[in-house]
């Protein structure tokens, strides 16, 4: 069936690469010193950066960019936001796995997840993932929306906490944190 026939083969493609990517992670690890030698220009790995400027991100709102295809969505949360996603016991998560890539291997404590200010203090008022649901990569709907307070995704019942994480519903994974940090004070940079 072709595409213009099967409106859901985009996603099905998305998918597709999504596992082609992972393999290929896999074998760049084995294979070190030689894809070194191949890395991208400086320019190259510009392009799959993006500077996002925070300073109108109220606390209690959410900025969502577009990276790399996908959509980010960067929350800046209120105290009782924050309370919330510390308050939670880790026998209470789904996933116990933080996702983040600037934290892999550490748990889904709400302190692996969110986003350190520039001078490394971490006191959660930042959040900063991809605003794709890891059932089946639809977009979750923020705001305070869901079960936990945090983000819901319609598509199949979702329901994600105030850090991201995945507390009830089909999708198997807490919500994925890209490469991404502070850069000065209300400049964010991903990738
Ligand atoms: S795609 Fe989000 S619950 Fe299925």
């Amino acid at each position: 069936m072709s595409h213009t026939e099967d409106p859901s083969g985009d996603r099905r493609d998305f998918l597709y690469y999504a596992t082609a990517g992972t393999g290929v992670v896999v074998a760049g690890a084995a294979g070190w010193p030689l894809v070194n030698s191949m890395n991208p220009s400086a320019d190259t790995r510009a392009a799959s950066q993006k500077r996002v400027d925070v300073s109108d991100v109220s606390v209690g709102t959410q900025l969502t960019v577009l990276f790399l295809g996908k959509p980010i969505f960067i929350r800046r949360r209120t105290t009782e936001e924050i309370e919330a996603a510390r308050g939670v016991e880790m026998s209470d998560l789904v996933d116990a796995e933080s996702r983040n890539e600037n934290a892999e291997g550490a748990d889904a404590e709400d302190i692996n997840r969110s986003l350190p200010t520039v001078d490394g203090e971490n006191t959660g008022e930042w959040l900063a993932m991809q605003g794709v649901c890891t059932h089946l990569g639809c977009v979750p709907l923020g705001d305070g929306a869901g079960d936990f307070g945090g983000w819901f995704c319609p598509c199949h019942g979702s329901h994600y906490d105030t850090a991201g994480r995945i507390r009830s519903g089909p999708a198997p994974e807490n919500l994925h944190i890209p490469l991404v940090a502070f850069i000065d004070d209300t400049t964010i940079l991903l990738g």
